[in-house]
């Protein structure tokens, strides 16, 4: 069963993941602005994580934040460094999950990268069951097989859209040698991406006394990623380091775009903490449609019919795993706790009633 804040991370997150498809289907259509540099995109957006997730660790900001003290936040992180390095294993997969899709687009045309990403839909269905002990039903495997054939088709049906001369001046050669690089980098990045959701999801579901908060987390994974995404920026080679130079092509859309991936970071965090990463991946596919939708409605694309009978397997795939799930460890565990909480219950009244039995017996 999915539980209130669950549902309210869900939510967000497809919201988010859905303006950011729309907003990054604009940026595909532009034609003849200066391209952004992706390494400083990255840097700018895990700067901004560490930001937001320090201001949530200290402030309450809505119910959502921890309301947390410098002094522990600093206990937390530098004097427990082993639980800290924990979480240079998910930090550093998930820098090569983002180099790595910057290798696949390079060689790939971006619908065929977005195709084989979405392998890791079940690869992260399978990790879940080896680590987290995940029961899935044979229908639950079969919704997950419809919803990537229809995030497939719905992405497939999107390929039309990019305007040919952003697709020359690309340069993408096509050659067996090209295709190879980039369908091994694209899978390489859905595996890491699943992989480095499974250890967070393992981190941060993990019952321990004194254990962190979601918040600290993402501070402590930020204290590996940002040096690793400023490593990308020097590997990258940036032609100057002139702040001007640097942050050429980062006007709003950009700008928006680098402030959604840095808030949706941290909503992630949250599904994977109160849901888990499949529900991240059905939301995150759910989204591709609704963002399809939107861009009809704002800049007149014209969906195929593919489009149609991919989002319908996608919606039957989301019902279908919902409806036929397994209670999961956690809910047992749930389950179990309420159980105990009856049963000290009844003892209690049990006692009670002894207790007033006798005091009645004693009073006679
Ligand atoms: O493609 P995928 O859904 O795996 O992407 C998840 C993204 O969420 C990653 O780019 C990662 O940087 C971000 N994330 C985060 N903080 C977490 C977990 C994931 O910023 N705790």
């Amino acid at each position: 069963m999915v539980g209130r804040v669950a549902l309210v991370s869900l939510g967000v997150l497809l919201l988010e993941h859905c303006s950011t498809v729309t907003l990054t289907r604009y940026t595909q259509q532009r034609a003849d602005v200066t391209r952004a540099s992706p390494t400083v995109a990255v840097l700018l957006t895990e700067l901004l994580k560490m930001c937001f997730s320090v201001g949530l660790e200290l402030t309450s900001l809505f119910g959502i934040g921890s309301a947390s003290s410098p002094r522990k936040l600093h206990a937390a992180v530098c004097l427990r460094q082993w639980d800290t390095m924990r979480l240079a294993v998910p930090s550093l997969l998930y820098t090569l999950q983002n180099n790595l899709i910057f290798v696949a687009l390079a060689h790939l045309e971006v619908v065929t990268f977005q195709v084989l990403y979405q392998a890791k839909l079940l690869i992260t269905a399978v990790l879940s069951v080896i680590f987290l002990g995940h029961r899935l039903t044979a229908m639950q495997w079969a919704a997950l097989l419809m919803l990537t054939i229809g995030v497939v088709a719905v992405e497939l049906s999107n390929s039309e859209e990019v305007p040919q001369a952003k697709r020359s001046r690309r340069n993408v050669q096509q050659d067996t040698f090209t295709l190879g690089v980039g369908t091994v980098s694209a899978f390489a990045a859905a595996l890491l991406s699943s992989t480095a959701g499974i250890y967070f999801e393992v981190i941060v579901k993990a019952k321990e006394l004194d254990a962190p908060s979601l918040w600290t987390r993402n501070v402590q994974l930020g204290l590996f990623s940002i040096p690793l995404a400023f490593g990308g920026v020097l590997v990258a080679g940036p032609a100057s380091w002139d702040p001007n130079v640097l942050l050429q092509g980062f006007d709003w859309v950009v700008i928006l775009l680098v402030l959604l991936n840095a808030s949706g970071g941290l909503v992630v965090a949250s599904v994977i903490k109160y849901g888990d990463n499949i529900l991240k991946n059905f939301t995150t596919a759910s989204s591709v449609v609704f963002g399809t939708l939107l861009s009809v409605v704002l800049f007149g694309f014209r969906p195929k019919l593919q489009f149609a009978w991919g989002a319908t397997l996608v919606a039957v795939a989301a019902f279908v795993y919902a409806t036929n799930g397994r209670a999961s460890p956690a809910d047992a565990d749930e389950a179990h706790e309420e159980q105990d909480t009856l049963v000290a219950g009844e003892h209690c009244a049990h006692a009670a009633e002894t207790e007033s039995s006798m005091r009645i017996a004693d009073s006679v």
